[in-house]
């Protein structure tokens, strides 16, 4: 029985690890490797059904080449997988070719041929049927198993309390960040700058020196969205600082330069990494790498690498742009200050990631 107990430590694994992944389109790509493992089967697809339940359209699939795994949608009318959505039973089908549901049509779109079939409803708690769960073609055999489609209604039924966490997660990740993007917009509300697009392109320039950097996607994600943030501080600014329709004395920069720990203070209490990222990021956006800055004068790597990171994409868009004290630069001069700012403002390791990146941040510039 070493075959079974295979098959039940890659359920189990599957299960574990489900749960950890970060959307529903995650979860259901590891699902559908390893049921192309655990059944042995040469491809597998999941199919969902539309919200209209008109129609059911590929949500992932393994074995089968990804374009036409985008373009793979059908009436529910159409197809073994349309039956077994109509019906809610399972088919187990040994040779597709030799059943009337099965519409040749899908396998030259695939330029694939196929034998057999073992298609299973996918349910979710209420038991309405949210998709389709096939596999086609079992290496070696001629045939699906009954112990087969016994595993594969057993994954079925199992994965549908998994989808439904899942997808609460994505929305409620997604959630998370519209009202972080939301706190940061209002914190930008008052400002002069066409905010929005200021914000976007911090957050785009801040993803790419991350990304070029070599962070992992987890943590460029953390970037982009702690990024547009780190003016958050502005908004206990008064108006006729902020505002100011030209250059600041000392003394009115000093007080902007408070914009920092107001940033700070307003993310003290946060208990998410992102938001406790974001609250560092306020605090020392403005500090320079060779301990000039403000408002703690850190030094070097004192100051939290995705500070080091903002810090560049943060002068970068205020000289490449219009400020109401400033004319905007062109690409060229703003690249020359900030390489010419390097191992003074800002990390010589950030600049030569910029330098690298120059084409990516031309582009994100030039499309606003
Ligand atoms: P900001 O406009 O987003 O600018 C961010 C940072 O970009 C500035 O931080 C500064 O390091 C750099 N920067 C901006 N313009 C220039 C420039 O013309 N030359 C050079 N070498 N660097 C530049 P900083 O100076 O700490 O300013 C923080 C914020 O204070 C600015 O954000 C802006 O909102 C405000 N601010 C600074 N100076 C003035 C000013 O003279 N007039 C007005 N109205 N606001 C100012
Ligand atoms: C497909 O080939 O992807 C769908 C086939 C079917 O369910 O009939
Ligand atoms: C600024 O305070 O905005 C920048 C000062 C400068 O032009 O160097
Ligand atoms: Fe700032
Ligand atoms: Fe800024």
């Amino acid at each position: 029985m070493l075959v079974e107990k295979k098959k039940l430590q890659l359920l189990v694994s599957f299960h574990r690890r489900s749960l950890l992944t970060h959307s529903v389109g995650e979860m259901l790509d590891l699902l559908s490797k390893e049921v192309r493992q655990i059944l042995d089967a040469e491809r597998v697809t999941v199919f969902l059904l539309d919200a209209r339940k008109e129609e059911l359209f590929a949500k992932s699939a393994t074995g089968l080449n990804p374009r036409t795994v985008a373009s793979l949608r059908f009436e529910v009318t159409q197809g073994i997988a349309g039956y077994v959505a109509r019906t809610g039973r399972s088919l187990n089908v040994k040779d597709a070719y030799r059943d009337r549901r099965f519409d040749p049509r899908f396998d030259e779109l695939h330029g694939f041929r196929t034998g057999s079939v073992l298609a299973v409803p996918l349910k979710n708690s209420q038991g309405e049927i949210i998709g389709v769960l096939e596999v086609f073609n079992k290496a070696r055999e001629t045939q699906f198993t009954s112990e087969d489609q016994g595993l594969l209604e057993l994954i079925a039924g199992q994965i549908s309390g998994t989808f439904e966490i899942s997808q609460l997660l994505e929305q409620l990740r997604r959630s998370n960040l519209e009202a972080i993007y939301i706190l940061a917009q209002a914190a930008e509300y008052r400002d002069q700058e066409d905010t929005a697009h200021h914000l976007k392109r911090i957050s785009d320039y801040s993803t790419i020196l991350a990304r070029v950097m070599g962070f992992s996607a987890e943590r460029v994600e953390m970037v982009r969205f702690a990024s547009p943030l780190h003016d958050i501080g502005k908004i206990a600014i008064r108006d006729s600082i902020l505002r100011k329709p030209g250059r600041y004395t000392p003394e009115e920069h000093d007080e902007m330069k408070k914009h920092t720990i107001f940033g700070y203070e307003i993310l003290k209490d946060a208990q998410s990494p992102l938001l406790q990222l974001a609250r560092e990021v306020a605090l020392t956006h403005h500090e320079r790498f060779d301990g000039t800055g403000y408002p703690r004068k850190l030094k070097g790597d004192e100051i939290p690498i995705e500070s080091r990171i903002v810090a560049l994409a943060d002068v970068f868009d205020a000289l490449s742009t219009e400020r109401v004290y400033k004319p905007p630069w062109p690409f060229e001069r703003v690249a020359e200050h900030v390489v010419g700012e390097s191992g003074k403002h800002f990390d010589p390791q950030v600049v030569e990631v910029f330098r690298q990146s120059l084409s990516q941040i031309e582009a994100v510039l030039k499309s606003a």
